[in-house]
């Protein structure tokens, strides 16, 4: 690793997939995974490709039931090009000698180079050296240019380059039992005298997809199709030290895309004007230079180059191109095949992040939520629940996604998911659409698509509480918090548990914030909304009442992750640790075992405390207070480190979350979370997942806890507030934000001073605050501040 490329020295099989994955090339429209191209998938090599939002649905036999799944579709591989001396076998690092193995990803470039020197005996090499690209200017093109170079030797090398449409979904080893095969009438042809065709579609969403691929070599080029495959072949003349070289260029369309006739037509008329490489590369370069200043983020040191890497994966799943998309945010990028390319609640940990640097893309996203309100309010229906109840897991329409079934690898048992009762999803959505509306100022949406999401997640909340005389307080039974381990009371029949303190704090601010909003509509909207919805003032009124009266329980002076948590056994976690070594994934451990984690005070990520990463302490103390509740700094801390003692953190958002508030709160272990956060991926810290592909909340997170987390920044009340913590090891940081019409403001932190520059505009001057402190810059302002010791 260096400041701007991320390296890999010598071929090594078991490694292979995670640097696929950490290699892996997009433009937010499409990505391919960093696979090597002579390679086909197979245990060690996995070449996926896959276009944002195309999905397809299978149905399988597993454990005596049939199961539907709807997966992220492994389209055609459009990389495979692969070389052999006339009348030997193909190469392959797996089959001949490596002299030399090299992989470097260049940051600032959007490139990924390789360079292998394979031995053909008696002191004769070949040298491969590859550049890559996937287009960040054109989201419909990728290019790959190979040099082959002779040492000690002359003669003729068979290159053949393909569009493969025999690919799979079949990189995650245990969704293996399960349908793969989302591709089905493939048919291939000639374009022009360098150009094939490859066109599918998809087997149930009935997707059409249309590749073209051009090969441009210094030797004639001949073309075969044997579907599900369509080749391309030339001859090189090697000669000792001299470069010959081929470009491919490939343009990918599907049946989804705006402003096409048809797919195949669109990929092959775009392959035929893109000019050749050194052109493509050089306005794929210009597009990266520009997203890099647009999202600058200056960190010193291993971790400045970590957060680079992670920026760089973030915009590469969700760029620009983002913003015409009908996507959401997928939990694993557009890097492989985990959890499906679902998307999930970690648009939490995304969100703010683009918000202050690509707002279109945000309101992208959230439209993406928007299409699918209908679908989430028949759900609620279905249910007997009015209002909106979003999906857990989200794929093509909205529909509640997650497996009925999930395996456990330890002790190959299918057990049966209860994860989809992750109601707290919609306060996500809802968390977003306000943070988005502050942080951008769009009045149009918050008066539109923001207010009719809100009042129906709020009006989901409201009627999903239920008063309990006893308590003289509202509930809310039957639900999954943050913490997935527990998805039920020890030997209950029915899974789900009461009052989940994150899911009631979080639906009572929902419905805080919706009272807020609607009561901020211009009349005429709200007239408008209220004779569409229903909404009237008794219903208002009963959210008010509701957002006072959640219950929110305690136990031992902490507050409790549900009703009854401090009733569940103590873990010996010492044994486990001792046992086991690693226990992130404790459930799966213990359920080989027998046993269940519902039985313990064991969670899998932050839960309760996801409260103090979602909402500054005031803010956090005025959300308790409104609930009639006190909650002193005392009992947070208290709660803090109660929780820490009873974390497995089996998600790599628990590292982020607990980095962020132990940051937050000034405590010592904070960096021993942060670097667990940063190293999540790069590390593959949770144990083989990474190479099926990044966390992309976490990595956005990392990203977001040197933006908000460190500044203390908040965008509320028209103003940007700043309350900067000290973290040692990144004391010093800058970074440029786009903050309600003004581009490029930077923030810059250094020996305890904080700059902050406002670019010359005609915008409105910006009003900061800092605690005890508020300051106005203009436009072409400087502000120099002194930070309290
Ligand atoms: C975490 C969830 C997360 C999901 C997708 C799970 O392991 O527990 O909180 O949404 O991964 O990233």
């Amino acid at each position: 690793m260096t400041g701007w490329t991320w390296e890999y020295e010598g071929y090594e099989p078991a490694d292979e997939r995670l640097r696929e994955s950490l290699c892996t090339l997009g433009n937010g429209y499409f990505a391919t995974r960093g696979a090597l191209p002579e390679c086909s998938a197979d245990d060690v090599h996995y070449p996926g490709t896959y276009v944002a939002g195309c999905y397809n649905r299978l149905t399988s036999d597993v454990a005596g039931r049939r199961v539907e799944n709807e997966d992220l579709v492994n389209v055609p591989n459009w990389l495979p090009l692969r070389f052999r001396l006339r009348g030997r076998p193909w190469l392959t690092p797996d089959t001949a000698t490596v002299l030399e193995h090299r992989l470097v990803l260049h940051l600032s470039s959007g490139v990924l180079e390789r360079l292998t020197s394979y031995g053909l005996g008696n002191g004769r090499a070949l040298t491969v050296r590859q550049e890559r690209l996937v287009h960040m200017a054109d989201p419909h093109l990728a290019a790959l240019r190979t040099e082959f170079t002779a040492d000690g030797f002359s003669g003729e090398l068979h290159v053949e380059a393909a569009l493969d449409g025999g690919v799979t979904n079949a990189g995650v080893e245990r969704y293996r039992d399960l349908d793969g095969h989302h591709l089905t009438h493939e048919h291939a042809g000639t374009a022009e005298h360098d150009t094939v065709w490859l066109r599918c579609r998809t087997r149930t969403s009935d997707i059409r997809i249309g590749m073209a691929s051009r090969l441009t070599a210094d030797a004639p080029v001949t073309i075969r199709h044997a579907r599900p495959r369509t080749t391309q072949r030339t001859r090189l003349q090697l000669v000792p030290g001299r470069p010959a070289t081929v470009d491919k260029t490939v343009a990918v369309y599907t049946s989804r895309d705006p402003a096409i006739s048809d797919p195949l037509y669109a990929a092959v008329a775009r392959v035929g004007r893109a000019p050749a490489f050194d052109e493509l590369l050089r306005s794929h370069r210009t597009a990266w230079a520009q997203l890099w200043r647009r999202a600058d983020l200056d960190v010193p040191g291993e971790a400045g180059s970590i957060l680079r890497l992670h920026l760089f994966h973030v915009l590469q799943t969700l760029s620009p191109h983002t913003a015409d998309l009908d996507v959401g945010v997928p939990a694993r990028g557009l890097h492989g095949e985990a959890y499906r390319g679902h998307v999930f609640w970690d648009e939490l940990f995304v969100l703010p992040f683009l918000n202050l640097h690509f707002p279109e893309v945000s309101r992208a996203l959230l439209r993406y939520r928007h299409r699918r309100l209908e679908q989430a309010c028949t759900a609620a229906l279905n249910a007997g629940r009015r209002g909106a109840m979003y999906p857990w897991q989200s794929g093509s329409d909205g529909r509640e996604e997650t497996q009925q079934l999930h395996l456990n690898p330890r002790s190959g048992r299918w057990l049966p998911d209860h994860s989809h009762l992750q109601h707290h999803v919609g306060s996500a959505i809802a968390y977003n659409v306000w943070q988005y509306c502050e942080a951008s100022g769009d009045t149009e949406f918050r008066h539109t698509k923001a207010a009719e999401m809100l009042l129906q997640i709020a009006r989901f909340w409201a009627d999903a509480a239920r008063y309990d005389k006893v308590l003289g307080r509202y509930r809310i039974r039957g639900v999954v918090g943050p913490d997935e381990y527990h998805d039920a009371y020890p030997d209950a029949q029915q899974p789900g548990l009461n009052d989940n303190a994150y899911t009631n704090v979080t639906a009572s601010w929902v419905l805080t914030r919706t009272l807020e909003l609607l009561h901020g509509l211009p009349e005429p909207r709200r007239r408008e909304l209220a004779e569409r919805t229903g909404l009237d003032d008794e219903e208002l009124d009963l959210w008010d009442e509701i957002s006072r009266t959640l219950h929110v329980p305690f136990h031992e002076g902490v507050i409790s992750q549900f009703d009854g948590y401090g009733d569940l056994a103590e873990l010996d976690w010492h044994r486990y640790r001792q046992e086991y070594g690693d226990i992130r994934r404790l459930d799966r451990i213990l359920e080989a075992e027998d046993d269940t984690v519902n039985r313990y005070q064991a969670s899998k990520q932050a839960d309760v405390l996801m409260l103090g990463y979602l909402f500054a302490p005031e803010e956090l103390q005025g959300l308790f207070a409104r609930l009639g509740l006190w909650l002193d700094e005392e009992t947070w801390q208290r709660t803090v480190d109660y929780y820490l003692h009873r974390t497995s953190h089996g998600s790599t958002l628990s590292g982020l979350v607990h980095g962020w508030i132990l940051t937050r709160a000034r405590r010592a272990e904070a960096w021993q979370f942060v670097q667990e956060a940063l190293r999540g991926d790069i590390a593959d810290v949770q144990g083989g997942t990474t190479g099926e592909g990044i966390h992309l909340g976490a990595m956005a997170g990392t990203l977001d806890l040197v933006q908000r987390g460190l500044t203390g920044l908040e965008t509320r009340e028209g103003a940007l507030w700043l309350d900067p913590v000290p973290l040692p090891e990144l004391s010093s940081y800058g970074l440029s934000l786009r903050y309600q019409g003004n581009w490029g403001v930077r923030l810059r932190l250094r020996h305890g001073r904080l700059e902050i520059t406002v670019p010359s505009s005609d915008e409105t001057p910006i009003d900061v605050r800092l605690p005890g402190r508020a300051v106005r810059l203009e436009p072409g302002e400087t502000g120099r501040l002194l930070l309290p010791e």
